[in-house]
């Protein structure tokens, strides 16, 4: 059947010998696609440059191992979601998804470390890092969260508490149900509670003395410096339905092209914001910047009504069509907001308002590097010098701009919150010192049960933001703990720079004011 001693050679197949008592029935049928595929693989791949292996485990008792100096066309191996419908009309999950997958192959467009956000991942984890974590600590996690998620031999099941806000829930379950297919029988087994909702709960005030021992690990979207919550990337990241928010690997793409189409120097010479104004105190205090017919702090200030925007399309909420300033202010919502990424990533100076809040990738941004940051006690003012010393000094302001929208592009891409959450999980997992199991009444979820069933724009986000084949390339390689010295100093480094920034505010509104005595 191979023909031709050259494609038998790389490949050992080791069929299993008994297919029906097998956990999965897998018929016949799938050992001849395979077998097709794998000679049309080896066809195409006229070049092998590399060293790779890869293993594709279908079952415990099924493993095809392909193992030699051979390079394969990377793209062919793709799982589709696979539709049909089970006896008893429910939608069911596959059975013949790859449960092991490896490549010894690192990522060739990185040298293989994993940016530097990810040593937060050990800031997170340390409240567990001498006591373990016991399975008593994550059951008091429970009280808030919105679902337990287990993962058990490569499976994910979902025991749901309560409904959270919108999507969120389901897409943030969707986003592991991605992870999974992507590095198949790489995530370990693991318990764990999430909170979907805003605002970090496990307050470290609550755990000193002897009650340290206990800290819950809660999983949840951002964090603050008083409390323990696990940080842990948003729904967004595969699409937010409700405001047609797009899966941000495809809104990446949309961004990028919108900034070579419209040059910072060509763009508006103010500070742009554009948002629901009703979810903060903040909020509506940025709103008094507002240019009017008496006053002009350099801002141009717009109300986002979500209900309008929905009856009409979304046609004025794109956030690709809102890279139209020179400078973009973030400002916080009932916490952190979901929208910082999107700014950052215009190649527009990010105005930062002083935050409260982080997510998992913000704790790395750089005062002046990153951004520019904005006084919360007085943001006028602020804002009006922020862009009279950027429309100043233009090569400056555009570095910054031009910083902050490459790393967005280049350290915030899908490959890497995937690896953030893999690293994330496997280092929570290494803590864990009891045996995960499957509750009572848990549901198996994955990709399929998720996505059949849904309708318009879910199912759009969903069928875009599929992980189609398992990664050819290993996760990064997860950078060491911070030293509590470098820390400490990279804190205090970026708070002078701020303070610098704010003494020269100060010297621009006295001599101003001195001017005008
Ligand atoms: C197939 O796998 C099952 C479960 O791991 C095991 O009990 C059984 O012995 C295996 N059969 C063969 C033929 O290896
Ligand atoms: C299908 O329905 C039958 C009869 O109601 C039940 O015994 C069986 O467990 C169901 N199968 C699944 C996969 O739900
Ligand atoms: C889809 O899933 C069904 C049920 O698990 C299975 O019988 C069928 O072979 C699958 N189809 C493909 C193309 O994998
Ligand atoms: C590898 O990449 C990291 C992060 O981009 C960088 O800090 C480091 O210097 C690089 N190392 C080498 C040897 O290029
Ligand atoms: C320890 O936890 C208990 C119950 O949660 C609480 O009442 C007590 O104040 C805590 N003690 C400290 C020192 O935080
Ligand atoms: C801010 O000013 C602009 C220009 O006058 C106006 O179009 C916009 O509606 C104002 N925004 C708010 C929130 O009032």
């Amino acid at each position: 059947m191979l023909r031709g001693s050259r494609f038998v050679k790389p490949f050992q197949l080791q069929a299993a010998t008994n297919w029906q008592s097998s956990l999965i029935k897998g018929p016949p049928a799938d050992t001849i696609f395979f077998l097709g595929f794998l000679i049309i693989a080896a066809v195409l791949s006229s070049f092998w440059i590399h060293l790779w292996t890869f293993q594709i485990d279908h079952s415990t008792n099924q493993t095809i191992v392909i193992n030699d100096k051979y390079e394969i066309t990377p793209k062919i191996i793709e799982f589709p979601l696979n539709c049909s419908i089970g006896i008893n009309q429910t939608q069911t999950c596959p059975t013949n998804y790859p449960i092991a997958f490896t490549s010894d192959r690192l990522d060739p467009s990185s040298n293989g470390t994993c940016p530097d956000y990810f040593r937060f991942i050990h800031e997170d984890l340390k409240p567990w890092r001498t006591t373990g974590i016991t399975r008593d600590m994550v059951e008091r996690g429970k009280k808030t969260a919105h679902f337990r998620l287990v993962i058990v031999k490569g499976k994910a099941y979902i025991d749901r508490y309560k409904k959270s806000i919108q999507t969120r829930d389901m897409f943030t379950i969707w986003g592991i149900l991605q992870l999974l297919r992507r590095y198949p029988g790489k995530v370990p087994d693991l318990e764990l509670m999430f909170d979907c909702d805003d605002l970090p709960v496990i307050r470290s005030r609550d755990y000193r003395g002897q009650n340290s021992t206990q800290v819950p690990p809660l999983f949840r979207y951002c964090g603050d410096r008083w409390t323990k919550d696990i940080v842990f990337p948003d729904w967004s990241f595969w699409g937010w339905a409700e405001i047609n928010i797009k899966p941000w690997g495809s809104l990446l793409k949309d961004v990028k092209k919108g900034n070579e189409r419209s040059k910072w120097m060509e763009r508006e010479p103010y500070a742009y914001w554009k948002g629901n104004p009703f979810v903060a105190e903040s909020r509506r205090d940025l709103l008094k910047c507002n240019v009017s017919d008496t006053q002009d702090w350099n801002a141009r200030l717009f109300i986002q009504d979500w209900i309008l925007e929905s009856q009409q399309g979304f046609k004025h909420s794109d956030v690709t069509n809102q890279c139209t300033h020179r400078y973009k202010i973030y400002i916080e919502g009932f916490a952190w907001s979901v929208s910082e990424k999107y700014i950052l990533a215009c190649d527009s100076v990010t105005f930062l308002v002083k935050p409260h809040y982080y997510d998992f990738f913000t704790r790395s941004l750089r005062p002046v590097h990153h951004y520019w940051p904005i006084r919360n006690d007085n943001k006028c003012k602020s804002i009006k010098f922020a862009v009279d010393w950027g429309n100043n000094h233009k090569q400056k302001a555009q570095a910054i701009g031009k910083a902050a929208s490459d790393f967005i592009q280049q350290e915030l891409k899908m490959d890497y919150v995937y690896d953030y959450m893999f690293h994330l999980l496997n280092e929570y997992a290494k803590l864990s010192k009891f045996e995960p199991r499957i509750p009572e009444g848990a549901t198996h979820l994955c990709a399929e049960t998720l996505a059949c069933p849904a309708e318009e724009s879910e199912k759009k986000f969903m069928t875009e933001s599929l992980v189609k084949s398992p990664s050819m390339t290993n996760p990064c390689t997860m950078p060491p703990p911070y030293e509590p010295k470098d820390l400490g100093n990279f804190y205090r480094n970026n708070i002078n720079l701020i303070k610098q920034v704010e003494k020269w505010e100060d010297k621009y509104w006295d001599s101003i004011h001195n001017k005008q005595q």
